[in-house]
Order: structure tokens, then sequence, then C-alpha cells
């Protein structure tokens, strides 16, 4: 398994984040290995409606999948950002055994904890599919996707992870992406759609506590990796979502007026009371916000996957020349 480097700005951007006029921290630093099994959780309540939306896609589409990734190649690669537990991967590597396709599974993702685990469970669960997981940072794997140039690249970005990124850093990563890419490569990439305000707020203010541990997770890697003493119970999770950009946004606000030491950097954070730090955004899309980002980032829209219930879009991008 290849490995590369995590640690560099977690205090630089931890501090940055802490001592800026209005406060924040990187939701990217959700992910170590405490922080990818509650996501498990997470993915696995019914509130959090959009993993059962991407698996019905899976299981509708599989074959038109297929069709469309096997158009102009016989093999291929699957590569796959953030790839998590691989659920509902598992649903095409099992669609593509049965019909003996030449391929290779890539999983990626940023916790060693969830590759490893990934890899050892297809082991067991799929022996006959080739994998290779690679740990790291998706900004910084996205470099050597490009590299063994002749096996054509099917890239899977799932679960409306790219909703973790405001406009400017999703169009910098999908051109990144693309420059990564051949011509003959594909991009297929989940996008959570508008709906029903409530809806959205009740997948991320679950009653099971899961989204506030999620947040909360990250306070304690602080004051784990960073020695800092955060009382965990002085900060209550809040979500706020703006039903006309399609903006779901996670707080933590302080419960008290308090102050924080974080050892690591020699630093004293203060609190007001109900002060903010904004945790994580998860963008939620239409139609056009979609082709614009695709056309905006040098990527032709192929196809789109829809739920019945038009809750979830997997799009099917190639490069446009
Ligand atoms: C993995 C980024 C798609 O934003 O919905 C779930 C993460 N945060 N509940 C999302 C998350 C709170 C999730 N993504």
């Amino acid at each position: 398994m290849e490995k590369i480097a995590l640690q560099q700005g977690f205090a630089k951007d931890v501090l940055d984040g802490l001592t800026a006029e209005k406060k924040y921290l990187s939701s990217k630093y959700f992910y170590n290995d405490r922080g990818s099994k509650i996501f498990r959780d997470i993915m696995r309540m019914p509130e959090y409606y959009l993993t059962d939306c991407e698996l019905e896609i899976f299981k509708t589409h599989k074959d038109a999948m297929l069709k469309a990734f096997t158009e102009n190649a016989t093999r291929f690669e699957l590569l796959e950002l953030g790839a998590g537990d691989g659920l509902k991967t598992k649903i095409l590597l099992k669609h593509f055994l049965s019909k003996a396709i030449d391929f290779k599974y890539a999983p990626i993702d940023i916790s060693e904890e969830a590759v490893k685990t990934l890899i050892n469970d297809l082991e067991k669960e799929l022996p006959a599919v080739k994998t290779e997981g690679l740990v790291g940072d998706y900004f910084n794997l996205i470099s050597n996707i490009g590299m063994n140039g002749y096996t054509k690249k099917v890239i899977l970005f799932l679960g409306s992870n790219i909703g973790n990124f405001d406009e400017p850093t999703a169009l910098h990563f999908l051109k990144q992406l693309r420059s990564a890419m051949n011509p003959q490569d594909q991009l297929l990439i989940g996008f959570d759609l508008k709906k029903d305000p409530q809806l959205i707020l009740n997948a991320y203010n679950d009653p099971h506590g899961h989204t506030a541990a999620f947040n909360l997770n990250l306070l304690q890697r602080i004051n784990d990796e960073l020695h800092a003493d955060f009382n965990l119970t002085n900060f209550a999770h809040r979500e706020e979502y703006n039903p006309e950009t399609g903006t779901a946004r996670s707080f933590l606000v302080s419960l008290k007026k308090q102050q924080v030491t974080i050892n690591e950097t020699e630093t004293t954070i203060r609190f007001e009371k109900d002060e903010k730090i904004f945790m994580e955004m998860s963008q939620k899309y239409d139609m056009q916000m979609i082709n614009n980002l695709a056309t905006r980032s040098g990527f032709e829209v192929e196809n789109n996957f829809f739920d019945s219930r038009e809750y979830f879009v997997n799009s099917l991008w190639e490069r446009r020349s």
C-alpha cells in the first residue's frame, strides 16, 4: 500500500481556522480512523437517504454503466476517490465479475484503516477482483492518476463527496482531475440534488447523534494530536440549510464562554457563548448547476443515472477536447 504524507498541514490548518475572525475547521480532517467509523454509522442510518439512493442507482443502472465504460475499451481500471467501505461499489464489482470483464479496482481513501479493511473484505468476499489500495489526500493523488496511460480509467467520485467543496475549489479540483485524464477516460460523479429542505435537515440533524459525534470527533482529534483541552460537552452540533443556494452547513456552537489551549502550537483560543465553528458544507445541486460545473471544468455530460425519487444523480462525464 502506498502512503502519502497527510499530517503536514493539520496543525497549521487548525490554527488558521481557530484564529480566524469567523472560526472554521476543514471537514477533510474528519476522516481519521475513528471518524471513518462514525461515517459508516451515518451512511447506515435511514435519515441519510444519500446511501440508499446511490445503492438503488447502481442496482438499476449497473448494466447501462458497464456498457458506457466498455464502449471504447475492453479493459479498464476503476479508480475510486474516497472509497470508504465500498458498500455501493461492490454492486458494480459483482456485476463486472459476472460479465467476465477485465478490470482492476483501485480504492483511494484518506483513512489507512478504511483502505485496509476494504481490501481485506474484498479478498474474502470477491477474491477474483484485482485490487490495489492507495492511501492519501485526493489532491495529492490526482497527479498520479494519469501515469500508466495505457489502461482506460474510470474514476468514481461518489456519495456527493464533491459537495464538501465550495464552487471555486470544486472547479479547481475538477480541472485538475481532467488534466490527469486521457481522452477516453471517464468520470462518474455523484451529486445530491435539491429537495424538500426538511429531508435534508433530517439527514444532518439525526436523532441518533452520529452527525454530532462526527463533528465532535474533530475536536477530539485536535486534543489527541495537537495536545489541546477541548471539553466536548461544551460544544453542540447545529445544521443550517439554505434552499435557495442548496448549501447545507454544519457548525459546532460553543455552549458557554470558554477558552481552549492547544499545547502543540502554544495557542489559547477564546470562545464567546454561542460562537460557532463552521465545520462542513454539503452542497445540494440542480441539473443546471451540474451541467455548468461540467462545462466550466472542461467536461461533457454523457449520461445521467437517477434513483426513482430523483433525490440523487450519478453523472457520467467525458473530457471535452
Ligand atoms: C461524505 C461529504 C458526502 O456531506 O453528506 C455526512 C459527509 N457529513 N453527514 C455529506 C457527511 C455529515 C457527507 N459527504
